[in-house]
């Protein structure tokens, strides 16, 4: 290359430099003067809100607002969990359900003994969103085992989920009555089965204010009946019927309201309250065993429980890397709750400790700013700051191998890679824009969600 061609090149990369360095500028000019704007709005005038913004190119924080206040962070929350699972478990993690049986096989295919579902915490055990998870997968695999072994009749099932210590509590503290028994707001076990969900199908009355009309279920739990006192709501007011059903419970309510528009046959999701007998009750039903065998759940290691027992299966659950990937995509509350737990095991932790131990041990940030209540944000109680996101999201992007997992789970949103959360109240994304790493939390707004959230994205785009 001759020297003048050189020097042609030289200034034409310069130009392009300068003219790059200068589009930065107008950037950050178009950001915050979208900053001041969105600040003055009215719908945040009584609010608590933070926001950070890294950028990797230059290595700074190149703003923030209120970056070390504690706010209700609600499903962005995910990203600081999914990054626990995949630091400390790994992509390669599966879980494992083991199908087993005591005692021996007559002639007759009579077992003078139980059959046993030994659970491990798999959340995607007859999930719907893999081929081979499928509840009806599942047990086609279970009957083949126990048939190919002859068994015909047995004393019972025993689901044991003495895996994890304490099961007694499966849904998290923090977690609202308000609607405890939603499908979004269900426990975890070490055996979990079909996302602990159920469908509820519901018809809207004749005219405003009528009772709606309980169609049916669709994999109703065991045991579980209802009192109904939904009503009939005005047109396009939609879905705002709630399910009410705590853990370990058999009765529930049924309240709000349902648009006289909405279809007929309308389904809503509920929460399974006890998901071992859950999955055990449809085991009882597949094989035509009497609904008068019996179901035992057992929660630690029972003295009386034979300790001599035969397998005869062991299902492995997806990679986590894939848990993961349906975790953040979809925002699956029970799966966070499953994964701090799997950790809070590993670590001989408790589970509201997993995070803050993670992001002060591993990224330098302050114990006291990370509070959590549950793994999925949905508790309000959580607590953390916007930078102690930013500064998970950052480091793992430099230094995680597992990092493109995490990446590719996360959804694009708006045309951005990053994890929206929505409770009562707040709204929050965290993600990535290039080179720069952000989060924003917004607690406390008024007004309609929809309308805030369009005001967040505007603002973010300021940063495209
Ligand atoms: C300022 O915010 C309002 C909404 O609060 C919006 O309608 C308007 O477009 C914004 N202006 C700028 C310059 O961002
Ligand atoms: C972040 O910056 C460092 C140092 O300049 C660089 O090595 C790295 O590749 C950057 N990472 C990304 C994701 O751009
Ligand atoms: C980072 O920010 C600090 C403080 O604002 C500033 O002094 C420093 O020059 C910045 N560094 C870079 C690489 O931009
Ligand atoms: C899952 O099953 C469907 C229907 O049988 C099939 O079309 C699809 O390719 C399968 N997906 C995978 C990932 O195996
Ligand atoms: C609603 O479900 C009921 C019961 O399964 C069925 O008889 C009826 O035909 C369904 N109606 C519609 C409109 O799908
Ligand atoms: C786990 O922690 C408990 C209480 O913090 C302690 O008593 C126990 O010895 C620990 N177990 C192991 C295996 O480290």
């Amino acid at each position: 290359m001759g020297s003048r061609l050189k020097r042609q090149c030289l200034t034409v990369l310069i130009t392009l430099s300068i003219i790059k360095s200068q589009t930065n500028a107008i950037e950050n000019a178009k950001f915050t003067a979208a900053w001041d704007n969105f600040t003055k709005d009215p719908q945040l005038l009584h609010a608590a809100y933070s926001i950070t913004i890294f950028d990797n190119a230059t290595g700074n924080i190149t703003f923030s607002f209120n970056r070390d206040l504690g706010l209700s962070p609600a499903s962005t929350m995910k990203t600081v969990t999914g990054a626990v699972a995949l630091h400390y478990l790994g992509t390669d993690y599966r879980y494992k359900t083991i199908l087993q049986y005591s005692g021996n096989i007559n002639s007759f295919g009579i077992l003078n003994g139980y059959i046993y579902i030994v659970g491990s915490g798999d959340p995607s055990l007859g999930s719907w969103r893999w081929n081979e998870t499928k509840g009806e997968v599942i047990m086609e695999r279970w009957l083949k085992a126990i048939r190919s072994r002859g068994i015909k009749e047995c004393r019972g099932v025993v689901v044991d989920l003495s895996a994890w210590p304490d099961q007694t509590q499966t849904v998290p503290d923090g977690y609202p009555w308000g609607g405890l028994g939603n499908y979004y707001a269900t426990g975890s076990s070490a055996l979990n089965w079909r996302e602990n969900q159920f469908r509820i199908i519901l018809s809207p009355g004749a005219s405003v204010g009528d009772p709606v009309t309980l169609v049916g279920f669709e994999n109703l739990p065991p045991s579980v009946t209802f009192t109904n006192e939904l009503v009939t709501g005005s047109p396009g007011t939609g879905d705002l019927a709630d399910v009410y059903l705590g853990s370990d419970c058999t009765h529930g309510y049924l309240r709000g309201s349902l648009g006289i528009d909405s279809p007929q046959n309308f389904s809503i999701g509920g929460a399974v309250p006890n998901s071992a007998l859950f999955v055990a009750d449809e085991l009882r039903q597949r094989m035509q065993w009497s609904k008068s065998m019996p179901i035992k759940v057992v929660y630690r290691n029972d003295e009386d429980l034979p300790k001599l027992r035969m397998t005869l299966d062991m299902y492995e659950s997806p990679p986590m890397s894939e848990i993961v990937y349906w975790f953040e995509q979809i925002s699956i509350n029970m799966y966070g709750e499953v994964l701090i737990k799997t950790v809070a095991k590993k670590l001989n932790s408790s589970i509201n400790r997993v995070l803050s131990t993670y992001c002060t041990s591993e990224h330098g940030i302050e114990q006291t700013a990370v509070a959590t209540r549950d793994g999925s944000g949905l508790s309000p109680q959580n607590r953390i700051t916007t930078w102690a996101i930013v500064r998970v999201l950052h480091n793992i992007r430099e230094r995680a191998p597992w990092f493109p997992s995490f990446e590719r789970a996360l959804p694009i949103i708006n045309g951005i890679r990053m994890k929206s959360g929505f409770i009562s109240n707040v709204l929050s994304y965290s993600g990535y824009i290039h080179s720069q790493v952000f989060s924003i939390i917004i607690n406390n707004y008024n007004g309609a969600t929809s309308v805030m959230r369009q005001k967040i994205w505007n603002l973010l785009n300021t940063l495209k």
